[in-house]
């Protein structure tokens, strides 16, 4: 579709009539999700799936001249519609050196993330079944995706889920970490349990008669102790004795 020798044309109508339609000034509302990027000076930014650059305009001003701006669009037809745009327009103090444009696949990038902020189609799960949402839907059936939140990486910190646009599209900001989330696995639970995530997690033992589970329960009890550490105590002591 974006490849198609009209496809500026189309795409551009296809806008007009998004922002009317949520009545939505287009340049305020991609500032508000820019804001997401908390950008300053002399940042570097990759925009994907470019379209006709209206992202990149709202951009360059927060980077300014020490600023980089990537943009990548799959189509060549919107990319060259960028350039041309661009070309056309003030971009006040930014070097064009420091704008890059490629025709590009953005899931074959070499990029590595920072903070990241994307957003397309979805209408929200809660106005999926009342007449609005179907008709939203009926629209457009790009409309009835979800945010595909499992698809984020494992170092993915700060997540943020919010729905725009009529609460039609979902945005999602989050920042790269540089490791998963801390999480003390070996902190003891308090309780007839007892026990840690990493017992209970990697230490897990086959079944044993419902009648030897309530004694052992009953007997932690009167311990004092949890399940958990009786097991052990009696474990490792019957281990010690073979
Ligand atoms: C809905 S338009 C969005 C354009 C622009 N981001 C905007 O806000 O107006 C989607 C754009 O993503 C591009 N696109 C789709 N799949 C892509 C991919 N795998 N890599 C790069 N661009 C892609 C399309 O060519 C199209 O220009």
């Amino acid at each position: 579709m974006y490849k198609k020798v009209d496809a500026e044309f189309f795409y551009e109508n296809f806008l007009t009539w998004l922002f009317k339609t949520f009545n939505e000034d287009d340049i305020s509302f991609r500032n508000s999700l820019i804001e997401k990027l908390n950008l300053k000076e002399g940042d570097r930014v990759l925009v994907t799936g470019c379209g006709l650059g209206d992202d990149i305009q709202c951009i360059l001003p927060k980077i300014g001249a020490d600023g980089e701006l990537f943009a990548q669009d799959i189509s060549d037809v919107m990319v060259a519609a960028t350039a041309r745009r661009l070309n056309e327009t003030d971009i006040g103090s930014v070097d064009r050196k420091n704008i890059y444009l490629s025709v590009s696949n953005a899931s074959m990038l070499p990029y590595h993330g920072g903070k990241v902020v994307i957003g397309d189609e979805g209408v929200a799960p809660w106005l999926r079944e009342n007449e609005y949402g179907k008709m939203a839907i009926c629209n457009n059936r790009l409309w009835a995706l979800e945010p595909p939140l499992s698809l984020l990486p494992d170092i993915a910190a700060n997540v943020n889920l919010t729905w725009v646009l009529g609460n039609c599209f979902y945005v999602i900001d989050f920042e790269i970490a540089n490791s998963m989330p801390f999480m003390d696995i070996d902190l003891p639970h308090k309780g007839i349990r007892g026990g840690s995530m990493r017992k209970r997690y990697f230490g897990q033992l086959e079944g044993i008669e419902p009648e030897i589970k309530a004694q052992l329960i009953a007997a932690a009890s009167a311990k004092g102790l949890s399940v958990s550490a009786l097991l052990e105590q009696v474990i490792s002591a019957s281990l010690d004795e073979q």
